[in-house]
């Protein structure tokens, strides 16, 4: 199996980069972020106080199942047998995500279920710790990076394509805050491994950056 770990803060391309590459290469994409997400959609829905609840965030995930489905758009996520896909991208359910991925037994639970993905196929898993922890022994590591200010801009881009209404300063306001909780929690913080290699998108646009991953994963895979 080969094993490919990107890593980097929201809003860097990774789930874009990640797809197209694992087209290319024929290799699986595995988006873990919407698996965070999908626990975090869960706990706002139960109207469960992330920050201050954890007892009830555990109680939750004794009650949980998540699966992933492959579907020709793509990974679907299967919440308690519901397809939530559509309802996790919104910025409440981005900042949830954020506070959720700072409980330890949240990632745990969520560990087993990643490194079980990877196992069967040869993929392409983004994430935060994918490097550092997820997958250590990964064939391939990428820290895929770009400025805050680039990241925002693409962000908003995306969402109001999808409809959702929000300002510039908004999303690079959630976007720093979650660039601190996920680099500063104590658990698996974003960080670079030490045998990932650097990719800084911020001058590229979405081709260049997608042949830079691409260039990357062919020069160490042979
Ligand atoms: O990649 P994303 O924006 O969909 O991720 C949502 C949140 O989930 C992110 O702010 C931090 C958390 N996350 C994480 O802690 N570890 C991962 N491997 C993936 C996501």
């Amino acid at each position: 199996m080969i094993n490919v770990a990107l890593d980097g803060p929201s809003g860097a391309g990774k789930s874009t980069i990640a797809r197209e590459a694992a087209k290319i290469f024929d290799f699986t994409y595995i988006d873990t972020g919407a698996m965070f997400r999908s626990l975090a959609f869960k706990a706002l829905r139960e109207n469960i106080n992330i920050k201050s609840e954890e007892g009830k965030v555990e109680a939750m995930l004794q009650n949980t199942t998540l699966d992933i489905a492959r579907m020709d758009d793509g990974q679907h996520m299967i919440l308690d047998g519901c397809d939530i896909t559509g309802f996790i991208r919104t910025p409440e359910v981005s900042k949830a995500a954020s506070d959720i991925a700072v409980i330890p037994f949240v990632r745990q639970w969520l560990l087993e279920a990643e490194r079980g993905v990877a196992s069967k196929c040869n993929c392409i898993m983004d994430g935060r710790d994918i490097g550092t922890s997820v997958l250590p022994d990964a064939d391939v590591k990428i820290f895929l990076t770009a400025s805050p200010e680039a990241r925002a801009k693409r962000r908003l881009a995306e969402l109001k394509e999808k409809g959702v209404d929000v300002s510039y300063d908004e999303v690079l306001a959630e976007m720093k805050y979650r660039d601190k909780q996920d680099s500063n929690r104590a658990v698996s913080p974003l960080k670079m491994a030490d045998d990932a290699i650097l990719a800084d998108t911020t001058e590229l646009d979405l081709e260049e950056s997608i042949a830079l991953v691409c260039d990357i994963i062919r020069k160490v895979t042979h």
